[in-house]
């Protein structure tokens, strides 16, 4: 058996580091050390042997065994190599060690993004916390808790997507609040931001933008703190310009009123509008409003993103046109 075995070694180690390629190194493989290979058949034999016997063939069989193995790994590796070198050498252009290249331009951030993110932070600097609810909403949060029962005309302000039955797509950021509300007690101070969704299309208008709306409830909120955190945040985004308060009306506050600030030239522009919470919303949530006051201000994001950076179609911020988003 030991001169079988010693054959067998000396034809295979010859035969392994001579295969021309790795379809014949894996035969090779299958062929000595398979399941119904020439080692593995040896093995079996072992136990016709004696006890003595097996033990000293057992001990040889595997160091073989082992040493197949490691010439195998061994050659494999040398074919790999032959084959990455000719490969490289095929192609005489290619210098393996010029620096990459880079396949894209860096990102940069979305203007909607950079809006929200600022706006947030010049809000958090003055007490506000961020809240959230749903784009899928109730019409009880969207409109009922708002003051806006069905057929109220005032629905008509926003055109509304529905999804069927109470469900709709939230036509702004308030219902959030009225969610919150409902959920904890004042003092409170916070904001919501996202999507909101609108049935309209034109230069100004997109059936999705973005809205940031905050509301402050706790006992003696009077008008004064809205002007003063609206003017804040004004400042804080667009410099030291003059704001106005112009009457307006929103069912779910009173008095309400729309923020306009004056742009140089252009004039004065609206940028959002706000009000003192009206008390049939206080109630809806549960609110006391003969001990608690409350005001609100909603903006929209694209809005302001086209007054900062001078951006003339709401259009463009959602048409994922490189051109306009590499300035940014
Ligand atoms: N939710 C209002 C809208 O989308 C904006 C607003 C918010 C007005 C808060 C007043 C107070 O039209």
């Amino acid at each position: 058996m030991i001169d079988n075995i010693k054959r067998i070694k000396e034809e295979a180690t010859g035969r392994i580091t001579s295969a021309p390629d790795v379809e014949e190194l894996e035969r090779l493989r299958v062929h000595y050390l398979g399941k119904k290979g020439l080692l593995t058949s040896l093995l079996h034999q072992l136990k016709s042997l004696t006890p003595e016997q097996r033990k000293e063939m057992g001990a040889v069989l595997n160091e073989v065994k082992t040493e197949f193995e490691t010439t195998i790994t061994a050659r494999q590796q040398q074919l790999d190599d032959q084959r990455i070198n000719q490969e490289i050498e095929k192609s005489p252009m290619l210098d393996v060690t010029l620096p990459g290249q880079f396949v894209s331009e860096p990102g940069s951030i979305h203007p909607v993004t950079r809006v929200t993110e600022e706006v947030i932070e010049h809000l958090k600097r003055v007490g506000f916390s961020l809240a959230s609810g749903p784009e899928i909403e109730l019409d009880a949060y969207n409109f009922e808790a708002l003051n806006m029962p069905a057929h109220h005309p005032a629905r008509d302000m926003q055109d509304t997507f529905y999804v069927g039955g109470p469900v709709l797509l939230r036509t702004h950021t308030s219902p959030v609040q009225i969610r919150t509300m409902k959920n904890r007690k004042p003092p409170l101070q916070i904001i919501s931001h996202g999507k909101v969704y609108r049935s309209d299309y034109d230069q100004t208008h997109t059936p999705m933008f973005h809205q940031m709306e905050g509301l402050m409830v706790d006992e003696n909120i009077s008008l004064a703190d809205l002007k003063g955190v609206v003017n804040h945040l004004v400042k804080a985004l667009f410099g030291s310009k003059p704001v106005r308060f112009r009457p307006s009306y929103f069912p779910f506050t009173e008095p309400s009123a729309e923020i306009d600030v004056h742009f140089g030239n252009l004039g004065w522009l609206e940028i959002g509008g706000c009000g003192m919470v009206h008390p049939k919303v206080f109630e809806a949530v549960g609110y006391d409003y003969e001990k608690y006051s409350g005001f609100a201000f909603g903006l929209g994001i694209e809005r302001i993103a086209m007054l900062k950076y001078g951006i003339t179609d709401l259009r463009s911020f959602f048409e994922n046109d490189l051109r306009m988003l590499e300035q940014f």
